[in-house]
């Protein structure tokens, strides 16, 4: 084995074709476009159709990644997907969506890190590459929240979206070397104030409890948003320090988009202009895995990222999970 350079060589998005839009939701619960969006920054999101799976939404996003980064499906030795809606239990939605690749060699698995998963995913894919190991990953965040989101429950089901976002990292050849640094976190104590509490081992969907609920992600609103502006900002201040920069080396700030007012508590704590922080979540939602990643291809497209871009990406999530990355494009 011998150590080499890690760089994103493309990148890709999808989203479902469906738009619901606040005043749609308020139609199906009590709620209204001015607290959403005043709540929330949230106009929109994109809803799958039935029978559109995370895989799918996945394969969308890593069909434009693999193109954008000129390389062959069938050219990647591993695929990681990160999600919180996986197709099934069990197989890995990393298999599922390798096997729609027509991808048979590649190691595939999947994450669950929550709305971290992306940063998670990141670390692992440029961490095995960087060893020796691998030359070419593909790296999704993918996720059908619709799936999981409650219809009649007002705190949570208009915060949450469907798609899914893609990279294509690849080994450098020489000393370039595009990961400049990351600050990964947990803390299993809070699991229960943001999660899924059925359908595992510890509570089992039956026939009986079916109608309490426990298959949908349920949340602790306030004390989630404490926590995640306070995790976010420190990840990103503990990364930046550690690599020696300042928010004025950076280019571009993508933290997870779950809720503007959250965006910008992170972005003042850490003291960054909010012209450098992008914002996509009142067109989106909160995507969980997906919403760095669709960012990132968004800015790319919109010819934000050239050579030399330097890109803080931070997150948080349920675990509770949170991360901060650094990378130079
Ligand atoms: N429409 C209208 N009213 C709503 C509502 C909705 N969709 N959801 C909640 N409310 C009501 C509540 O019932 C409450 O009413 P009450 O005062 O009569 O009891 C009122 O609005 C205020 O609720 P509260 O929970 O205090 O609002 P908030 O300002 O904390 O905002 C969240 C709620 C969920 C938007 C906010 O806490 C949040 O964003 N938390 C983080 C969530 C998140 O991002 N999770 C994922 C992290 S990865």
């Amino acid at each position: 084995m011998k150590f080499q350079g890690v760089k994103l060589s493309g990148t890709g998005a999808y989203a479902p074709e469906k738009v619901v839009t606040n005043d749609d939701l308020a139609k199906i619960v009590d709620t209204s476009d001015e607290w959403i969006q005043t709540r929330t920054g949230i106009r929109e999101r994109h809803i799958a159709a039935e029978g559109e799976n995370t895989s799918d939404l996945a394969v969308e996003a890593a069909r434009e990644a693999l193109e954008d980064a000129n390389i062959a499906a069938q050219d990647l030795e591993l695929i990681i997907v990160a999600t919180l809606t996986p197709d099934k239990p069990f197989a890995n939605t990393g298999s599922l969506v390798q096997a729609k690749l027509d991808n048979t060699k590649a190691m595939a698995f999947s994450v669950e890190a929550g709305c971290t998963g992306f940063v998670y995913i990141y670390e692992i894919a440029a961490g095995m590459i960087a060893s020796g190991l691998y030359k070419n990953a593909l790296i999704v965040g993918a996720e059908k929240l619709s799936s999981v989101a409650n219809w009649e429950d007002r705190t949570t089901c208009v915060l949450f979206g469907d798609g899914a976002g893609a990279a294509v990292l690849t080994a450098t050849a020489g000393e370039e070397n595009g990961y400049l640094g990351s600050n990964m976190g947990s803390d299993g104590n809070y699991s229960d104030i943001l999660h899924i509490p059925g359908g595992g081992t510890s509570l089992p969907i039956t026939v009986e409890n079916y109608h309490e609920g426990h298959q949908f992600l349920q949340m602790k609103g306030q004390e989630v948003f404490k926590l995640a502006v306070n995790a976010m900002a420190n990840s990103a201040k503990s990364v930046l320090e550690e690599a020696g920069l300042t928010v004025d080396d950076i280019d571009i700030v993508i933290p997870h988009q779950a809720n503007v007012r959250i965006i910008n508590a992170v972005g003042k704590k850490i003291g960054v202009p909010e012209d450098k922080v992008y914002i996509n979540v009142d067109r989106y939602g909160n995507t969980s895995a997906a919403t760095i990643p669709i960012a990132l291809r968004e800015l790319v497209e919109a010819g934000r990222v050239q050579k030399g871009t330097k890109i803080l990406m931070v997150a948080f999530g349920g675990g509770l999970t949170w991360g901060a990355s650094l990378i130079e494009c």
